[in-house]
């Protein structure tokens, strides 16, 4: 299970969300962005904007009291404030990576984290240089074991820069949280036809069924006809990934309540 929180600004803490003991369960915080307050990028010195509640000392108690628990840092996001972000070209990209490498380092070791996601949500148009300072920058991580997590995140616009990315790196990728909510499914056939053609871009086994809570695409227990719809067409649903915890507070963490159901159920009957 994966959750992001944290992106919204609006207060909420990871003991608020339910958490059953046998789910992997992965808060993913939203987000570390490379840039200074105004939006300016820093070649790859990277910094936490997530939600201020999110300490180094809550993510300590919540995996304290939750042994399954573990935390990611998502890279970039849509904007900050009012600035949209934007994947870009850097000058020197071994530096970029050097400065990723060790911004990120201090950021999980003060946070105690255990992963990070990719979330780049905006390319120009001479891209040259993510899947490179992406896929170094996830090894360099794995190899000197500061992280042992790393997902992506794509949506529809963005897809072919991650398989590219992923078609070098796949092995240090563990998860595909591909936004399903953009693809603008509104039924569970067209969401397994969506979920059919990611699994052949990415890896069927590696990739999570993805829900938007107050979103786009597919919404109510429709996401869980969909989950079933994919099992009955013979693909493992090895995860669910949803879009966040911030809106989900205010309906009681159903999606995340019933998802983890759903996770249980099927383990137990596989
Ligand atoms: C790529 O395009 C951006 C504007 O989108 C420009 O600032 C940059 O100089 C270009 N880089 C290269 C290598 O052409
Ligand atoms: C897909 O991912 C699974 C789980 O990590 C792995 O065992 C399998 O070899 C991968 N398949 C391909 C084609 O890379
Ligand atoms: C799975 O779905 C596809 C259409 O997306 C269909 O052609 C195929 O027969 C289904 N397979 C099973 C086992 O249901
Ligand atoms: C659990 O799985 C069984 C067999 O697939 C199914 O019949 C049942 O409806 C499931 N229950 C829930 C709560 O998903």
């Amino acid at each position: 299970m994966m959750e992001y929180i944290g992106a919204t600004g609006v207060p909420v803490s990871f003991t608020d969300v339910p958490i059953k003991p046998k789910i992997d369960f992965y808060f993913i915080l939203s987000f570390a962005i490379d840039a200074d307050h105004s939006g300016k990028p820093m070649n790859g010195v990277f910094s936490p904007y997530w939600e201020e509640s999110l300490t180094p000392n809550a993510v300590k108690k919540i995996k304290a009291s939750h042994p399954n628990v573990k935390a990611l840092a998502s890279l970039s996001g849509w904007s900050l404030g009012n600035k949209v972000l934007s994947w870009y070209n850097p000058k020197n990209p071994q530096k970029w990576i050097t400065n990723a490498y060790n911004s990120l380092r201090r950021i999980i070791k003060k946070y105690n984290l255990d992963g990070i996601d990719i979330d780049y949500e905006n390319f120009p148009k001479n891209e040259t240089t993510f899947s490179f300072c992406i896929g170094e920058l996830i090894t360099r991580l794995k190899n000197n074991n500061v992280i042992t997590v790393a997902s992506i995140a794509p949506y529809y616009l963005t897809v072919n820069y991650y398989i590219k990315l992923y078609s070098s790196y796949g092995e240090v990728i563990d998860y595909v949280n591909h936004q399903f909510y953009t693809d603008k499914v509104k039924t569970p056939a067209r969401y397994l036809d969506s979920f059919k053609l990611r699994g052949m871009q990415f890896n069927a086994t590696k990739l999570l069924p993805s829900y938007e809570v107050n979103g786009r695409g597919i919404q109510g227990d429709g996401f869980f006809d969909a989950l079933r719809l994919i099992q009955a067409n013979g693909s493992a649903v090895n995860g669910v990934m949803i879009f966040s915890a911030d809106d989900s507070k205010s309906n009681g963490f159903y999606f995340e309540k019933k998802s983890q159901a759903f996770l249980l159920n099927s383990t137990a009957n596989a």
